[in-house]
């Protein structure tokens, strides 16, 4: 069992600030803690039923509720076999390149983004602690975003982490199908040396063709949906291959499992944060922006623009989530923020603690009037924490209610936490809005659209009628 320092556990605690939501502006409070304590009696119910397993949480047949407890059932043994088998591919490659989409991308790259450095692929192998560079394809399907990626392999040598629960995901395939070949002219018969298949353990093409063609595969449990995937396999390897902590980052995730098993309601962060968006949405705010300081986390915001809409996103229900970086932001749509339509509820990802910091050089001519942060000792991460501070006071002046999740610093504890966390209040707030959190069948209609117009054998009905229609709305264009 993987142990952490107390010490670190302690200085290392994902907190959940909700001053902006209860305290009163203009008299009144957002919400006030007597709403929060009467929501609490319904959200209690709903985080035992999924506790219990019970509840409208089946895809087909199958309780799609595997994430709950797969913190504490994952084994030592199942990492150091990942870390055993990513160390050994990173000695024959140069890049790995990871294809997926959705659950099977995006939690990844958020993790990596926020756990390597800024300019990971640019440094050296050495100053990359020996690994190789990371690359992402199979997002989707731009040819020159495609092409312009795999010009950068010219002359490398690749590896591949194929990355798909169903197998048949267009994009990921495509993406697959052209890599392969690519290797496969390169390497022959050792390419299969160098691929990586994660997928379902028994259905899908990318189970049969990984099967076939005898590459080391992966498991993404088949009561784990793509969007709450990111501890399973689906993320592990990809990390471990990056030289990230697997086994911090499943201490991470135990961590915040102990804290959002509690029943008691105020100590709970899951918990909280699921009761503040609810009542949020039920009082009009049907925007989230999701803001943070730092560059690296902010794929943790664009992983959250996956995780709520796809769970929320049912019956004419759901909060748009906009990811921001501030402060980027701050001076572009941040007006809209402090004086638009008060639709919005704000969350901040705050960074407590930079990896570096840049010191404000003092200048003696302070033309710039800049000398009162230098002579003060302020460095740029006190004004980065502004950053959030100023926005987070001026807008709940402005009307717009905002909570901060306090991450301290940028570790595989914290990011695990984190995940935990955003998990566990999205599954109480699908329950809270009356609907299954863990299916997505919006996304169905656009794929089905999509066959039919590409010519899919199956699809020929669908394929004329949509055609038809677009025709005819076509005529509409000037
Ligand atoms: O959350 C989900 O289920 C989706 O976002 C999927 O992860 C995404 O559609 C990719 O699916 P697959 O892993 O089957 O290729």
């Amino acid at each position: 069992m993987y142990t952490l320092d107390e010490t670190f556990i302690k200085n290392n605690q994902i907190g959940l600030d909700i001053t902006y939501i209860v305290n009163p502006v203009k008299g009144e409070p957002f919400i006030s803690h007597d709403e929060l304590n009467q929501m609490a009696l319904i959200v209690v119910e709903k985080h035992r039923q999924l506790q219990r397993g019970e509840g409208d949480c089946r895809d087909g047949d199958i309780p799609m509720l595997g994430w709950q407890s797969l913190p504490d059932e994952i084994t030592k043994a199942h990492l150091d076999e990942i870390v055993a088998v990513t160390n050994e591919l990173a000695g024959k490659i140069d890049v790995f390149v990871s294809l997926g989409i959705g659950g099977s991308y995006l939690g990844i790259e958020a993790t990596v983004k926020a756990l390597t450095h800024t300019y990971f692929n640019e440094l050296s192998r050495n100053q990359r602690g020996d690994r190789p560079q990371v690359y992402f394809l199979g997002q989707n399907t731009d040819p020159d975003f495609f092409h312009g990626t795999l010009d950068l392999f010219a002359g490398k040598r690749i590896g591949l982490n194929v990355i798909s629960k169903s197998g048949t995901t267009t994009e990921t395939a495509i993406a697959f199908r052209i890599l392969r070949r690519l290797l496969e002219e390169k390497e022959g018969d050792r390419a299969r040396e160098l691929i990586l298949a994660t997928t379902d353990s028994k259905r899908g093409a990318l189970r049969a063709l990984s099967d076939q063609k005898g590459y080391k595969s992966f498991v993404i449990p088949n009561n784990i949906g793509g969007r709450f995937s990111v501890l399973t396999d689906v993320g592990l390897v990809r990390l471990a291959m990056a030289g990230i902590d697997i086994h911090e980052f499943v201490a991470g995730f135990r961590q915040m499992k102990k804290r959002a098993d509690g029943d008691e309601f105020w100590s709970n962060p899951a918990m909280l944060h699921a009761a503040v968006r609810h009542l949020a949405y039920q009082k009009g705010k049907k925007i989230e922006v999701v803001a943070t300081n730092s560059t690296a986390i902010y794929g943790l915001a664009r992983w959250m623009e996956q995780l709520f809409p796809e769970s929320e996103g049912h019956n004419g229900y759901g909060m748009w989530v906009s990811p921001s970086l501030y402060s980027e932001k701050l001076h572009a749509n941040g007006q809209m923020v402090q004086d638009g339509e008060r639709n919005i509820l704000e969350t901040f990802l705050c960074l407590g603690e930079s990896t570096r910091n840049v010191e404000i050089p003092t200048d003696p001519d302070n033309l710039d009037g800049l000398n009162y942060l230098s002579d003060a000792g302020r460095k740029m991460n006190f004004i980065n924490r502004l950053v959030i501070d100023g926005p987070a006071y001026a807008h709940f002046q402005g009307g717009v209610p905002n909570m901060t999740i306090n991450i301290p610093r940028r570790n595989a504890f914290n990011i695990g936490q984190f995940y935990y966390l955003m998990e566990r209040s999205v599954a109480l707030s699908g329950y809270l809005a009356g609907h299954n959190p863990f299916v997505q069948p919006g996304v169905e209609a656009y794929k089905k659209a999509m066959f039919a117009l590409a010519g899919k054998s199956g699809c020929e009905a669908d394929s004329q009628a949509i055609s038809t229609a677009i025709n005819n709305l076509k005529q509409t264009v000037i």
